[in-house]
């Protein structure tokens, strides 16, 4: 079974139910999905690798610990994923940035491949896939395989909210690929649209309808 975290700082809590009032303007939905993304990237690192560094300090030598230098790359799942890019970058500046460009058909809800660019050496990276909403779990699901299948193996999801369909979706799909989540909804609508969730994230944060 896919390890699956929940976020329960307090300033996440806060921001999510900031992101899901519709009364937040676009402007304010951008630099909170950025302000959550940062304090997300914070807890998802925190397995990275680390190594012993002989520095000399003012007054002594030491042995210190500093990051392995572990290669990370950022794939955000277009449109909506690319707002939760530069939080991340915030925290992980090193990262390089792929991109795989999917949208949920609204009549199957099944994903539709129209885009991908991935960085070189992305095979030997560890791989953050960000989309802020995990409704049926088909659009990730999607772009996971499609990560698997150029070789990928080491693969983390980070969502800000999820549905219990979306996460069953993908514990089944991907049991290797630890889920990282900042709410967890009651359930999906009719459409499959996360309720109470926050609407349609791409729309939100670049002003479209
Ligand atoms: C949204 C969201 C996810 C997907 C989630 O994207 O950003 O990618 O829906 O739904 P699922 O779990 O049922 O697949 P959308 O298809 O609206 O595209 P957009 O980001 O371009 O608006
Ligand atoms: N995609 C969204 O943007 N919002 C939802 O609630 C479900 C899918």
């Amino acid at each position: 079974m896919a390890q699956f975290f929940l976020f329960d700082h307090p300033l996440i809590q806060h921001k999510i139910s900031m992101l899901r009032d519709k009364n937040t303007s676009t402007k304010e939905f951008r630099e909170l999905v950025h302000e959550i993304s940062m304090l997300m990237a914070y807890e998802v690192t925190r397995d990275m690798p680390l190594t012993d560094k002989e520095i000399e300090t003012p007054v002594a030598k030491t042995t210190a610990k500093v990051l392995a230098g572990k290669k990370v790359a950022l794939v955000p799942i277009l449109r909506a994923g690319l707002g939760m890019v530069d939080g991340m970058l915030s925290i992980i500046p090193n990262a390089k940035v792929g991109h795989i460009g999917l949208y949920r058909d609204p009549n199957t809800l099944k994903p539709v491949e129209y885009y991908c660019k991935l960085p070189e050496d992305i095979v030997d990276r560890e791989v953050i896939v960000l989309d802020p909403m995990l409704a049926t779990g088909g659009s990730s699901s999607a772009a996971i395989q499609f990560l698997k299948d150029r070789g990928i193996k080491n693969i983390k999801f980070v969502c800000l909210i999820c549905a219990p369909e979306g996460i069953a979706r993908l514990q089944e799909d991907h049991p290797d690929v630890p889920v990282f989540c900042a709410a967890k909804d009651e359930r999906l609508n009719d459409h499959a649209y996360i309720i109470p969730g926050l609407g349609d994230a791409g729309d939100r944060l670049f002003g479209t309808n």
